[in-house]
């Protein structure tokens, strides 16, 4: 077997080798940066950068007993991640927050009780916004500047007047282990493993042991293949224009070719407004 190989690898390698140089890449004078990076994004799903960077994120807590065993698994690895709280969460456990920050994480608005905005009047979504920034700045000392809909739900227009008002880049991601659906530890580690590129926003929930479980390996095969782990704010800091397109290179990463992208009408890839089991 060994023989057959080699003379597989060199039979690959003939042609290869025997191969003229390379052709000089072909001049693409002055093609347009994409649009999205003129100005600043309002929200992201991903955000294009030069580097192995990727961000962590975990909703719905803090959960008293999960979100501490959490960040001592994020202290081992050295990890910086941002944390979509719940507002009537902080205020029974500002003191998880407090450590959170204290620890080199952020933190983000995820509403007040964790309706789908997107059908909601403005009055009310900016009630779950306002009580929950309120709780923050209460429990840390400084307002966020992220916020998180739940369930992904919100409008283009919810998306403009919420950026205005409280001034919030608003965060969706691009990698979804549907860990809420609690599928196992291996399962969840496994699905963000294969999904995340550099540049991705991954979710997952601070609520659920097995999400707990699965971070250990997650953490250790993403960073063995080299990911560094930064806050939502680092990464979008990090930001670069899109590159332009090639020629050809289209519908190579379908789904996760990380970007900068002001997120779409849509939401892309989430469950807009599933039925309420997706936390
Ligand atoms: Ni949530």
């Amino acid at each position: 077997m060994v023989g057959a190989a080699s003379s597989i690898v060199l039979w690959l390698a003939g042609p290869l080798a025997g191969q003229p140089p390379s052709a000089p890449p072909t001049t693409s004078p002055s093609i347009p940066v994409a649009k999205a990076v003129e100005t600043p994004a309002i929200g992201y799903s991903a955000v294009h950068v030069d580097g192995p960077f990727v961000a962590m994120t975990f909703d719905d807590g803090p959960s008293e007993k999960l979100t501490p065993e959490l960040l001592d698994i994020l202290a081992q690895h050295h990890i910086h991640a941002t944390f979509f709280v719940i507002g009537r969460n902080v205020v029974e456990h500002p003191e998880i927050l407090r450590r959170a920050v204290r620890e080199g994480h952020e933190i983000g608005n995820h509403s007040w009780s964790h309706p789908a905005f997107g059908k909601m009047r403005d009055e009310s979504v900016r009630a779950e916004l306002q009580k929950t920034d309120d709780a923050i700045r209460t429990a840390i000392g400084v307002r966020p500047v992220l916020m998180r809909p739940p369930y992904g739900s919100i409008t283009a227009r919810q998306k403009k007047w919420i950026n205005s008002e409280f001034g919030y880049r608003i965060i969706l991601w691009d990698v979804d282990p549907l860990d809420w659906k609690r599928p196992g530890p291996a399962v969840v580690t496994s699905r963000i493993v294969r999904e995340t590129r550099p540049g991705s926003i991954i979710l997952s929930h601070d609520i659920h042991p097995g999400t707990i479980k699965a971070m250990p390996d997650t953490f250790d095969q993403l960073q063995a293949k080299g990911f560094k782990f930064v806050t939502i704010s680092e990464l979008i800091a990090m930001g670069k224009p899109m590159p332009p397109k090639e020629p050809g290179t289209e519908g190579l990463k379908p789904v996760s070719s990380p970007s900068v992208m002001p997120i779409p009408q849509q939401v892309p890839g989430a469950s807009p407004v599933p039925g309420l089991a997706n936390p």
